[in-house]
């Protein structure tokens, strides 16, 4: 397993919509081994492919974080059916460092797709995982927080970008 380079916004990667899994070759074992890997010493509850320059719709996920690791998903396809409720919560991103946003997200949600193994699989997800689950599937769909975000805040992060990036 290989911790792998995260992109950061403004990548146009991030901004792709990813394609489909079609089949778990022997690449994609070693790109989510090394995903669920990277997540955790990256110190994140998330990852998804385009973040790392795949864009496949892969996702990773433990919401008891990286000490814990209790509670390991990778899911392959991820497709939502039976939302319902909403909550907003103060969320941040691995490829936005140091911006967060309040986004207003889901209470309860489903998600049908494949685990890691191929298998068919249906996660019924409340709380942060409800969260967690649903940003990671915004970044499938090529949105980030800043998607999220006012166009004040969203310009003044830009800005720091541009800076960060001359410095
Ligand atoms: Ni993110």
């Amino acid at each position: 397993m290989a911790k792998l380079p995260i992109l950061t916004y403004p990548d146009p990667v991030l901004a792709k919509k990813a394609e489909p899994v079609a089949e778990i070759t022997p690449e994609i074992k070693q790109l989510m081994a090394d995903m669920v890997q990277t997540m955790y010493e990256s110190d994140g509850v998330g990852l998804a492919a385009p973040q790392v320059g795949h864009c496949l719709r892969l996702i990773t996920i433990d919401e008891t974080g990286p000490k814990e690791r209790k509670n390991p998903l990778v899911i392959l396809n991820p497709v939502f059916s039976d939302c319902s409720g909403s909550k907003e919560s103060e969320e941040s991103c691995l490829s936005l460092p140091t911006f967060t946003c309040m986004v207003k997200r889901f209470e309860n949600v489903t998600v049908r797709g494949l685990n890691e193994k191929g298998e068919d699989i249906e996660i019924k997800a409340e709380g942060l995982l409800a969260i967690i689950l649903q940003h990671e599937c915004d970044h499938l769909e090529g949105k980030t927080l800043v998607n999220h975000a006012s166009r004040l805040k969203r310009t003044m992060y830009d800005t720091k970008v541009k800076k960060w990036k001359k410095d």
